[in-house]
């Protein structure tokens, strides 16, 4: 499927649950969410499967589970079951937290998933309890060892840069790239309620290259990524560095992302949506919509006038 700018849309993420066993303070208040989606309003895992096998079928070869948090939704196994066989899947991914990882790593690579890219914003466990609010550090770094020991290989971790909490940490955390892990730093984004916070927790993912002068940078593999590559020399693991804001991959953008209420998302920084989970249960062309939908996917994301989207994360899946 191409877009009017000529881009190939070959890249799904779903958010399969808003909800999620974690508080990141960047991501959710401490109560939880206030505007949690209702059970009939998300998509059944069934309603789910019959939507992406129609993505599949238009096109869509790699596909990404994320959440809130992926590992909370019951059934998860099962529905990684029967989309691992759809003929045309070539990346089947998740987006964790890892909480979970160490029971669920081996049911899930068994089922078919191909992958995982976990969280982790710290090593030391009472800041990783200050950010996540309710997280185990031993628990996330046990599901990282499981996935390697399983082979939900290659493993990348995601550290979000917050300023004061965890800037100290950088060299650290790019030792797991010894492992064969890639360690990729995100900028905070502005993005639903932590919008704020994150303006004065933000960090610039250039202090990585300043911290650690010996990184040098490495060719592009994947042009969609929206990550940067750089390495430690002779080390195996590679240093992503992700820009959302100031981000540059808009033209090679190939994703589009669908909500756990059915809803497609052609940019992560646009409110505009398209209820798919209203025309799968009105029997209309999903096909049609679909292929619709993403001729109008936006050209790039304006964020200049600092109108940023109002929806939390957890909802959007990264
Ligand atoms: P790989 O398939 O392993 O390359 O993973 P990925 O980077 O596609 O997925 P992941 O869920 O690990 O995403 C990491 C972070 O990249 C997300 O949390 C976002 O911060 C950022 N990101 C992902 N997609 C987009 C996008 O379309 N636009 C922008 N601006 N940022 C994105
Ligand atoms: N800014 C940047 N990254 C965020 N994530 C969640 N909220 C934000 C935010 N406001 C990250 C998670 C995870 C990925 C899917 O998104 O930490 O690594
Ligand atoms: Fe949960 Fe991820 Fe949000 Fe943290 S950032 S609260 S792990 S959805």
């Amino acid at each position: 499927m191409r877009d009017s700018f000529g881009r190939e849309i070959t890249y799904l993420r779903i958010s399969l649950t808003d909800r999620c066993n974690y508080r990141c303070i960047y991501c959710m208040p401490q109560h939880g969410i206030d505007n949690k989606l209702d059970h009939e309003d998300m998509l059944s895992l069934e309603e789910m499967y019959v939507l992406i096998k129609n993505f599949v079928e238009l096109g869509i070869n790699k596909i990404r589970f994320t959440g809130g948090e992926p590992l909370v939704r019951k059934g998860i196994v099962d529905l990684v079951g029967k989309v691992s066989k759809l003929k045309g899947v070539r990346d089947l991914a998740m987006t964790t937290n890892g909480q979970l990882l160490k029971q669920m790593a081996k049911p899930l690579k068994e089922a078919g998933l191909n992958r995982v890219n976990i969280s982790l914003d710290t090593l030391d466990p009472m800041k990783f309890v200050k950010i996540t609010r309710q997280g185990d550090l031993n628990a996330v770094l046990e599901g990282i060892d499981e996935a390697i020991n399983v082979g939900l290989t290659p493993v990348k971790i995601n550290t979000v840069l917050i300023g004061g909490i965890n800037d100290d940490e950088i060299r650290d955390l790019i030792d797991f790239t010894k492992r064969g892990i890639d360690v990729r730093f995100i900028e905070l984004m502005p993005i639903g309620e932590a919008a704020n916070f994150a303006k004065e927790r933000f960090v610039s993912t250039n202090l990585v290259l300043e911290t650690v002068s010996e990184l040098v940078p490495i060719e592009r593999e994947d042009k969609s990524s929206p990550a940067a590559y750089y390495v430690l020399p002779g080390v195996k693991g590679k240093v992503g560095l992700i820009n959302p804001i100031s981000c540059k991959f808009c033209e090679n953008c190939n994703r589009v992302r669908l909500t756990s209420s059915g809803k497609l998302k052609l940019c992560l920084h646009s409110d505009r949506e398209i209820d798919l989970g209203s025309a799968l249960r009105n029997n209309e062309n999903i096909k049609e919509i679909i292929r619709d939908a993403i001729w109008t996917k936006e050209e790039s994301h304006h964020l200049e006038d600092e109108q940023y989207i109002i929806r939390n994360m957890n909802q959007i899946g990264g």
